[in-house]
């Protein structure tokens, strides 16, 4: 970072990312962080009336309805807060001519290509969370402002709701677990896109930006919510802790209410060739976050 220190809108307090970003930007720029009780999302008004208020010099929306199965239940609550926030975000911050940050997700895509997918595949999501997601990312892009689209999956940290800390839980205290085997994807450690983020700002403020749009941010390599479940595992016995056995299921043997793509693998050369931003593998990720 240099000069002036950027004055940053983030969205959302508590969440996984927004925690590692604040842990990472705040010691060198003017935060201006936003949980639901500042900034309601599904209140429309309620964001342009902030943004108009705060005059960031960067909006960073780091919030969304993630609950992937409850949005099935709850389709307006979850089109209005990752469909319409982000298009109102887009709105204000080309208004203002600052860039705007949004994350997306794997589950804008169906999984069934058989490679990692790339940005210019077709996305068909299976369930309301991806098709509400897909929607904030297309009324992002129809304002054709300064925006940065950033599509991960399979988000963990040592906060929140996430499959980490449900792992470190119930590996202790059952004897057996069972775990689906044939999704697959990349673990991403909340830290790693936030270190990605600030690498981006960073560029930005250098003047070396690749072109805006939409890229693939994840941990580099692959492995099934059992594989994840497995290398979890290792810690615990690794520091002498309790841990079942696990067994690899099928989803089919595990149903929910929304139906989620079995591969949920994304390219990310575009990211590491336009702005020159990389991700580690999921394993040394997982190291670092759990040290
Ligand atoms: N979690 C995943 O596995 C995953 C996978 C792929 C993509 N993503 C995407 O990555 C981004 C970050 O996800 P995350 O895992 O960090 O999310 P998270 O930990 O579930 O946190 C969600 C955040 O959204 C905020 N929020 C929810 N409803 C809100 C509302 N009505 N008004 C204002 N804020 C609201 C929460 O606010 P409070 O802090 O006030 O509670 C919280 O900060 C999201 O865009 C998500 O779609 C996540």
């Amino acid at each position: 970072m240099n000069q002036l220190p950027l004055k940053i809108l983030i969205s959302g307090q508590h969440g996984q990312v927004s925690r590692e970003l604040q842990q990472r930007l705040g010691s060198t720029a003017q935060l201006h962080v936003l949980g639901r009780d500042q900034l309601d999302l599904s209140h429309p008004e309620a964001i342009r009336d902030q943004v108009r208020l705060l005059k960031p010099d960067l909006i960073i929306n780091a919030a969304a309805h993630t609950a992937v199965d409850q949005a099935e239940t709850e389709p307006e609550l979850a089109f209005a807060i990752n469909a319409v926030a982000p298009g109102i975000f887009a709105e204000e911050a080309a208004r203002l001519g600052v860039p705007l940050v949004h994350y997306s997700t794997d589950y804008v895509f169906d999984g069934s290509k058989t490679r990692p997918y790339t940005e210019a595949d077709e996305p068909n999501p299976l369930g309301v969370y991806g098709n509400s997601k897909l929607a904030g990312e297309r009324a992002i892009a129809a304002v054709d402002g300064q925006h940065l689209i950033l599509r991960t999956s399979w988000v963990y940290s040592l906060h929140g709701r996430n499959f980490l800390l449900t792992m470190q839980r119930l590996l202790q205290e059952k004897p057996e677990l069972r775990v689906v085997a044939d999704q697959i994807g990349a673990p991403t450690w909340a830290g790693t896109i936030a270190n990605s983020t600030c690498a981006l700002i960073e560029r930005w403020q250098q003047g070396q930006t690749g072109p805006w749009g939409i890229y693939h941010l994840t941990a580099q390599g692959e492995t099934s919510w059992f594989g994840f479940a497995e290398e979890i595992g290792r810690y615990l016995q690794a520091s002498g802790k309790p841990c079942a056995r696990i067994e690899p299921i099928p989803s089919s043997a595990y149903p929910t209410p929304a139906k989620r793509p079995l591969n949920s693998r994304l390219d990310c050369s575009r990211l590491q060739q336009q702005w020159q931003v990389s991700q580690p593998d999921w394993r040394q990720a997982l190291r670092e976050c759990l040290a």
